[in-house]
């Protein structure tokens, strides 16, 4: 039988963050897990929306605002962070957007979906207890790291290339996460979610839409949102990567795939994380 959202264990008394859920894949992971019990707690750029979005589901939400594009915004929700968190779901993301600058001077994209994520991932890993989940795509298969140029100054930027580098960022991102937490014997474990194709709003204004029509090779997103919901909850080993289990793993049910072999080079990976820290280290405060 297909894993679905009803074999989700009891998530009584767990601690969920989650980013970008005010609709989506996002909001579809909220209220699953929600349902299974926990406290879902919705890091989201428009409170009044995603509280909207949640009002009359079933649960326990907490809404409070979060942009992990701004720095500020993800240092002041990490800051007001007391007490344990069971589940990190860094799910927030933009794709193919044109070139643009964030408050900060990072690149939107790059700062959307993998540097916002870095930080905040690393300022909450005190009070981490089970895991991280980053949501990636099977497009990190096509990325290219700059170590260079993280941050597209120095190139001509490009959204596809942006979004395709972005999300093996992520990839690489987790096996170095990983690394670290078993070197210092923590229980945390860092895991990839991908959802395949979703037929969601990500897309919608990018050429790569197109694929959106051909529902034969896509996810509804009901489905889509349950590599995250997998990733999130089931006894998988650190550094998994969950997708769907059909052709090219672009739709089906979850289970653990395997990630592109760049997202498995631990010296890029390494060499990856000390970029990052120089070039968020060096946003002016
Ligand atoms: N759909 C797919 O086929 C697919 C495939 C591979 C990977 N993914 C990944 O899955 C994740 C969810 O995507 P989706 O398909 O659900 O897309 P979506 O419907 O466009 O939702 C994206 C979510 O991210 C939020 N967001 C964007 N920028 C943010 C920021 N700076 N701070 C906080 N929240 C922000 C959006 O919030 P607002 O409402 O404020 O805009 C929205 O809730 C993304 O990481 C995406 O890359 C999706």
């Amino acid at each position: 039988m297909p894993w679905t959202g009803n074999d989700l264990p009891d998530l009584n008394g767990r601690t969920v963050v989650i980013t970008g859920a005010g609709r989506g894949l996002g909001l579809i992971t909220a209220r699953e897990l929600a349902r299974a019990g926990a406290r879902v707690v919705l890091g989201v750029r428009d409170t009044g929306k995603a509280r909207c979005a949640v009002a009359g589901l079933p649960g326990v939400f907490d809404v409070r605002p979060l942009d992990v594009a701004d720095l500020t915004s993800v240092r002041a929700f990490a800051g007001s962070w007391s007490g344990d968190l069971d589940i990190l779901i860094n799910n927030a993301g933009v794709m193919d957007v044109p070139g643009t600058r964030t408050a900060d001077g990072l690149d939107l994209q790059t700062a959307t979906n993998y540097t916002g994520p870095f930080v905040l991932t690393n300022l909450l890993l005190e009070h981490l207890t089970d895991r991280v989940v980053h949501v990636t795509s099977q497009l990190h298969r096509r990325g290219a790291i700059s170590l260079d140029d993280l941050d597209w100054r120095t190139r001509e930027y490009n959204g596809m290339s942006a979004y395709q580098a972005s999300k093996l960022a992520v990839v690489l991102f987790s096996l170095e996460l990983q690394r670290r937490l078993t070197a210092e014997g923590s229980p945390v474990r860092s895991v990839l979610a991908s959802p395949g194709i979703a037929r969601t709003s990500l897309a919608a204004h990018s050429r790569s839409n197109i694929v959106n029509r051909f529902t034969f090779l896509t996810n509804p997103p009901e489905r889509g949102a349950l590599s995250v919901l997998y990733a999130a909850t089931q006894d998988v080993p650190g550094n998994s990567y969950v997708g769907p289990d059909g052709l090219g793993g672009l739709r089906g049910h979850p289970a653990v795939r395997r990630q592109g072999d760049i997202g498995l080079d631990e010296d890029l990976a390494a060499r990856l994380w000390t970029a990052t820290t120089d070039l968020v280290g060096k946003v002016a405060r």
